[in-house]
């Protein structure tokens, strides 16, 4: 039987947080025994926004070093870096040329971006979304492992392959691009703001107090917890939509430490916030100690993360080249011997 195939991507921009973790690649590598999978560094889309060239290429092998850090096992998992498959860029292209403008201009993550650039929105900002298609479609990956907030992005990829389908497929009889289903985490894995307990942790956040990052050091994650939001309340819960910032760090303390969510309950019922806030920093440390040191051992060895991109890029550019070829006949295309 052959396995279903998991695609997902994370950006090079910014530090990797907490929240990517728990929130995304923890997931990926607890299933991917029962798939086949492909896990990308999305370095074309780090430039829908300004970036900086002198750091994108080593923010790329940094996340690449965190995929295995966090412990993608190569035996399950390919790991390679987007723009290292050209097909990507070009998939987009053709794919621009079927999307109807309205369907990008009504996405809400281009909305909010767009707010925040002002004048400097380009092209590649309203068209982040075709080449998220792109890189599934290309692959034609059964699940895709997102969070809540591309779930929008996730519906327009099926929307672009059905569209694509009819067109060029005889109406859809032909399934030239599989449309894939979303593999949306469960809701304990939304990590918040250390800030403000209501927003999600977040890369672009201003304040670094916001977030813990996976590379912070013990002294930073102490102090951050140490200054982070609380309420006056005493003794600790789970669920009450009062207290977000309690829900939020008992969920920190659940996923760090691999407890139930009811054990942690009944642990920190009668717990102040000067009692749990140095056990949770306690676990912070020790959970992200082995991810740091296989992080740092792999980027001390950059002819090995190489070798693993070189591997990956030819696994999945063998891939993506096939549904490209596909996709160029259907178009009508001459294709070069
Ligand atoms: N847009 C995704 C995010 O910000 C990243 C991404 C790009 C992605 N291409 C993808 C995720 C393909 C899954 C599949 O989280």
């Amino acid at each position: 039987m052959t396995r279903q195939r998991v695609l997902s991507g994370v950006q090079p921009t910014g530090n990797p947080h907490l929240g990517n973790y728990l929130g995304a690649i923890r997931n990926w590598v607890e299933n991917q025994s029962q798939y086949e999978n492909f896990f990308c560094v999305v370095d074309l889309h780090a430039i829908t926004v300004p970036h900086d060239p002198k750091i994108l290429a080593t923010d790329t092998y940094g996340i690449a070093a965190i995929y295995l850090a966090c412990g993608i096992d190569l035996t399950h998992s390919n790991i390679f870096v987007q723009s290292h498959v050209p097909a990507h860029s070009e998939l987009t292209w053709l794919l621009n040329c079927i999307t109807p403008l309205n369907w990008l201009q009504d996405m809400v993550q281009f909305k909010e971006k767009a707010i925040k650039q002002g004048e400097n929105v380009s092209t590649g900002l309203l068209d982040y979304p075709v080449l998220m298609a792109a890189d599934i479609l290309l692959y034609q990956a059964d699940k895709v492992p997102v969070g809540e907030d591309q779930k929008q992005h996730l519906e327009l990829t099926r929307d672009i392959a059905a569209r694509f389908n009819h067109l060029y497929g005889n109406k859809g009889k032909q399934r030239i691009l599989k449309q894939p289903d979303p593999l949306i985490r469960s809701e304990g894995a939304r990590v918040m703001s250390l800030t403000d307990g209501t927003k999600k942790m977040s890369k672009s956040d201003p304040s670094d107090q916001s977030r813990i990052n996976l590379l912070d050091t013990p002294e930073q994650i102490q102090q951050k917890i140490k200054k982070c939001k609380t309420d006056p309340h005493r003794g600790l819960v789970f669920d009450d939509a009062e207290r977000p910032e309690a829900n939020n760090l008992l969920t920190l303390y659940m996923l760090l430490s691999g407890q139930s969510k009811e054990a942690v309950a009944i642990e920190c019922q009668d717990m102040g916030w000067g009692q749990f806030k140095p056990l949770l920093t306690e676990t912070t440390i020790a959970a992200l100690q082995p991810i740091q040191e296989k992080y740092h051992a792999v980027m001390a060895d950059k002819g090995y993360l190489e070798s693993i991109l070189r591997q990956g890029r030819e696994q999945a550019a063998a891939i993506a080249n096939d549904t490209l070829l596909k996709v160029k006949s259907a178009l009508g295309y001459s294709i070069p011997l």
